[in-house]
């Protein structure tokens, strides 16, 4: 199954043909760098021009744009004032239906204000760390603006996070400051975000808490301690003048799980960052004067701070910021979103797409969509269902599907259609973007034969890639290019599998790490075990994944315990720590008693067996290397009781 662009949807599109595609790839190949320099020449407003588009003395510490100067708050806002002043820089849509807007001009002052009382409040100065735990609310992004403009680095947390997890990443970035809100509005009631955070700043030395006051509950607030957003705000001055940062200077750091049990602080700079982001946002959603833009990410992850922030504003469009939940008040908001403000590109994870699919959402027929051109899929490998129906139910046939595929650590998209050139495959995400090396590698790091399943690895750096794990080199090195494997010229390994068919489409199977795709979230098996092992019941625990048919994956947990007790009653006190630990997000779907679990002599859970089991596969594959072959059966039993 092959479906072609349909061109009458596109104007002027930077790709509108796989020759334009394969022309810029060809000027990769030839000159590399020179391609990449001339792409940041054009794109970017360079303070002070760079001397080296790329050092690679220190690989994999890659650096790109050496000695450049730049700050991100003014491609992201103040170049565009000579020409875009009053066209609507983000249009908010609240919970209740109301909304705010603000344009290139009014987003210039608040971030501004926010900015000056950063300094002035707060004292935050370049290099500071700022958290960031919010609802999808306009100050939130006025907030992140604000830290790029003094250049201090914002690490945002989803506000998914528990306040154990919030209070790790607190104290892991050495942060200064925590901004929040009292709450937001879901489902039409107020939630409360403030009482996480004082929670998980109990006795942490001289951190400040600034909270926008959004839902007015009651909540406790603390006259020496809390600082009122909203109050202070008031009083700063809407001017402030950006500070140059170098090329290099940390933007953000983003924590994400990976497969030990402390999450890693991805560590992305900014020239890099925002040249990716700027660029992928126009080939990949072909960004024009006048769009609308929609990606219904929270800026909690990486979607979010990509394509809900920095790209769309950083080419100058009008971005949705989306307070409330996809199906409130019913299973047609999204489209009654799109018909309002005439959404031109909505970007979405397929997890919501299997939702609206099963509930057979309607509204798409019911409300005028037509001003869609291009349907945006991230963030877990996408079923041929779903696919179908995007194209089909929302797209009329006419829009262009993107599967983005790429990563907290990438910046920006990796492998994706171009909208009016790529002739799209269900479920592929089809090419690297030109400029991306990608290739799929065995064990031994050989390019795998057609249709052969590797790792899906990047050959070449490039400028938006995660530059550390903050605070841990040594991780960042072993994680992603294999401790000594690829020394001699580092490969990226991205954690995925992957494999190409005989037309070159690239199809990403999912993880090969320990690392589970709960809707699109990555949750570390490690995460969840240390989490669980708090349990004082549990003697030992191994936690898979499971194929589920709305989260794509859910969490299947094996538990040997100390003494007898009831599954239903185990498995809510388990959720409850996991709750407590983690986050809702990230609890247990399934959970299995078990009398052992399947170890290797040296003592290592054979996970492959305990995936098959909770997926009631057979169990195939070599199991002589079992300390106790017996457990495979007596484990399927207990599975079957
Ligand atoms: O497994 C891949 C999956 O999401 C992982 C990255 O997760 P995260 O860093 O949270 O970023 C999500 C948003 C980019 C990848 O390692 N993934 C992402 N996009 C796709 C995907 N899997 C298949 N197809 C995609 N389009």
């Amino acid at each position: 199954m092959i479906f072609k662009p349909n061109p009458n949807k596109f104007k002027n599109a930077t790709f509108n043909n796989m020759d334009e595609y394969n022309e810029l790839c060809q000027k990769f190949l030839n000159n590399y760098e020179g391609t990449w320099s001339q792409i940041a020449k054009e794109n970017l407003d360079w303070l002070s021009p760079y001397s080296k588009t790329l050092d690679s003395s220190n690989a994999p510490f890659y650096k790109w744009f050496i000695d450049g100067k730049i700050n991100i708050s003014n491609e992201c806002i103040d170049r565009h004032l000579n020409t875009k002043a009053n066209q609507k820089a983000i249009i908010f849509e609240a919970d209740d239906g109301t909304s705010k807007t603000l344009t290139y001009k009014e987003l210039h002052r608040e971030v501004n204000k926010c900015s000056n009382m950063l300094v002035n409040e707060f004292n935050i100065k370049k290099g500071d760390r700022v958290i960031l735990y919010m609802p999808m609310i306009l100050e939130s992004v006025i907030s992140m603006l604000a830290c790029t403009r003094i250049g201090a680095i914002h690490s945002v947390v989803f506000g998914g996070f528990s306040d154990i997890a919030l209070r790790d990443r607190i104290i892991d970035a050495k942060a200064k400051l925590v901004i929040t809100a009292d709450g937001a509005y879901r489902k039409g009631k107020p939630y409360m975000l403030k009482p996480t955070v004082d929670s998980a700043c109990e006795n942490i030395k001289d951190i400040k808490i600034c909270a926008v006051k959004r839902n007015n509950e009651n909540i406790s607030w603390d006259e020496n301690k809390d600082y009122d957003y909203n109050k202070l705000i008031q009083t700063q001055s809407d001017k402030f003048d950006f500070v140059q940062m170098d090329s290099e200077d940390p933007l953000f750091i983003l924590y994400t799980s990976g497969s030990t049990g402390k999450p890693k602080g991805v560590l992305h700079s900014g020239a890099g960052y925002i040249l990716w982001a700027k660029m992928t946002m126009k080939w990949t959603f072909d960004l024009q004067p006048n769009d609308v833009y929609w990606c219904s990410a929270d800026i909690g992850w990486i979607t979010g701070h990509t394509y809900s922030v920095y790209g769309p504003l950083a080419c100058g469009g009008t971005t949705i910021i989306y307070e409330g939940v996809p199906t409130y008040p019913n299973d047609s908001r999204c489209w009654e979103i799109i018909e309002k403000y005439k959404v031109n590109q909505f970007y979405t994870a397929p997890t919501l797409l299997r939702l609206l699919h099963k509930l057979n959402s309607k509204g798409a027929l019911n409300h005028d969509v037509s001003s869609l051109r291009i349907l945006g899929s991230v963030g877990e490998p996408i079923d041929t269902n779903s696919w179908l129906w995007y194209y089909e139910s929302i797209g009329k046939k006419e829009c262009s599907i993107v599967d983005t595929w790429w990563q907290t650590e990438t910046g920006g998209h990796m492998i994706t259609p171009l909208p009016n050139a790529t002739p799209m495959k269900p479920t592929s995400a089809c090419f690297p973007l030109p400029g991306i090396e990608a290739k799929i590698l065995d064990t031994d790091g050989n390019e795998c034969e057609n249709n052969k399943k590797g790792l899906l690895c990047i050959t070449k750096p490039w400028p938006s890639m995660i530059r550390t794990i903050y605070n841990d080199d040594k991780r960042f090195v072993s994680a992603y290019f294999g401790d000594a494997t690829y020394q001699e010229k580092p490969v990226y390994f991205s954690g995925d599998g992957a494999y190409k068919d005989d037309d070159g489409y690239i199809f990403v199977t999912g993880r090969v790490d320990d690392v589970i795709n709960v809707s699109g979230h990555r949750i570390g098996t490690a995460e969840l075990e240390t989490a669980i092992q708090n349990h004082h019941n549990v003697a030992e625990v191994a936690v898979v994944k499971k194929a589920h048919i709305i989260k794509g994956e859910s969490i299947f947990s094996f538990v040997v315990l100390k003494a007898d007790t009831d599954k239903n009653s185990l498995k809510s006190e388990l959720n409850q720590i996991i709750k407590k630990e983690i986050g809702a997000f990230a609890v247990l779907e399934d959970l299995a008693i078990s009398p052992g679990l399947p170890k290797t002599r040296s003592g290592k859970v054979m996970r492959r067996i305990l995936r098959q089991i909770a997926g009631n596969e057979e169990v195939s594959g070599d199991i002589s290397t079992l300390e106790d072959p017996s457990i495979v059966k007596k484990l399927q039993n207990v599975m079957n009781d």
